[in-house]
């Protein structure tokens, strides 16, 4: 396989005039609205506790209560459902506003989701486990990039790690059955970043990361989701895109979020926990419809 410099200087040209972007295709900036998200991001955790019967005190005494929820994933993802949908508009739409004058330069994003991070070390056997370095294309998201905000919690203890590799493959942009197949992806590494609270940090696909907790490290909530820039030029070869996973709406739909859209989910947390026990068939996959 041959490493070049090729890829990654042609996806630089993307935002290459874009604001906040200096010597590579990432930045972190202070968000205006990281109090807002804060308060909601507390209400939304707390909306969740409440149909399992708990309340939320703050995130460290309630840290055990959010792990045992029936709609966290694996990787900490606390899904919307109808108890929730409410506060998770008013989190998609604090999102979009969070983005200022960047989001002109936005033409798509795939769902916010909201993450929890225990602290506690996991087993590195979960082929995506997040704590490998990797890329987001590998697990199938096949937009341009990522944009995340820390929102609460021990960032400096259990955070992320952003890192800018020298050379690529041609085959870099893609699924992958294991993050650790990408070490063949790339070469030599320089570290660029790491995640704070209150920051906004965008990411391309290009940019790899891990999370990293140290020993006695506190809990975190993150949100993210993948952003499609709006560009001329073309964009690099993806192969195999998780487009099942990975919906994508207009940056409009974010813009008039509770206004002319909303975000609307088909299941309670009730629902969710039978469906798990039951194993019964899907459910209708949660979607933006018109208001
Ligand atoms: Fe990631």
């Amino acid at each position: 396989m041959k490493f070049s410099k090729k890829l990654i200087n042609q996806r630089f040209l993307f935002y290459k005039n874009l604001p906040y972007i200096k010597k590579h295709p990432f930045f972190s900036i202070r968000n205006k609205f990281a109090n807002e998200l804060e308060a909601l991001v507390q209400v939304y955790l707390s909306q969740n506790l409440i149909s399992i019967g708990k309340r939320f005190k703050d995130l460290n005494s309630s840290i055990d209560d959010i792990m045992k929820l029936p709609n966290i994933t694996p990787g900490g993802i606390v899904v919307p459902k109808i108890e929730t949908q409410l506060i998770y508009n008013a989190i998609a739409s604090y999102c979009y506003k969070s983005l200022g004058d960047f989001s002109k330069y936005t033409k798509s994003f795939a769902p916010v989701t909201i993450r929890v991070k225990s602290g506690k070390i996991k087993s590195p056997d979960r082929p995506y486990e997040t704590s490998k370095l990797h890329s987001d294309a590998w697990v199938g998201m096949f937009g341009d990039g990522i944009i995340s905000f820390g929102i609460m919690g021990d960032f400096k203890n259990n955070g992320v790690e952003f890192f800018m590799p020298n050379l690529i493959s041609a085959d870099y942009f893609g699924k992958l059955s294991n993050y650790d197949e990408g070490i063949n992806k790339f070469k030599g590494l320089k570290e660029i970043g790491r995640y704070k609270k209150g920051f906004i940090h965008l990411f391309d696909n290009i940019v790899l990361h891990k999370t990293m907790s140290k020993k006695n490290s506190l809990p975190r909530v993150s949100i993210d989701f993948g952003f499609f820039l709006k560009k001329k030029n073309k964009a690099s070869k993806f192969f195999n895109a998780d487009i099942k996973r990975y919906r994508f709406d207009k940056a409009d739909v974010y813009n008039e979020c509770g206004n002319k859209f909303y975000y609307k989910t088909f299941e309670t947390i009730t629902q969710t926990k039978l469906r798990l026990i039951n194993g019964k068939k899907k459910v209708k996959v949660p979607r933006f419809v018109k208001i």
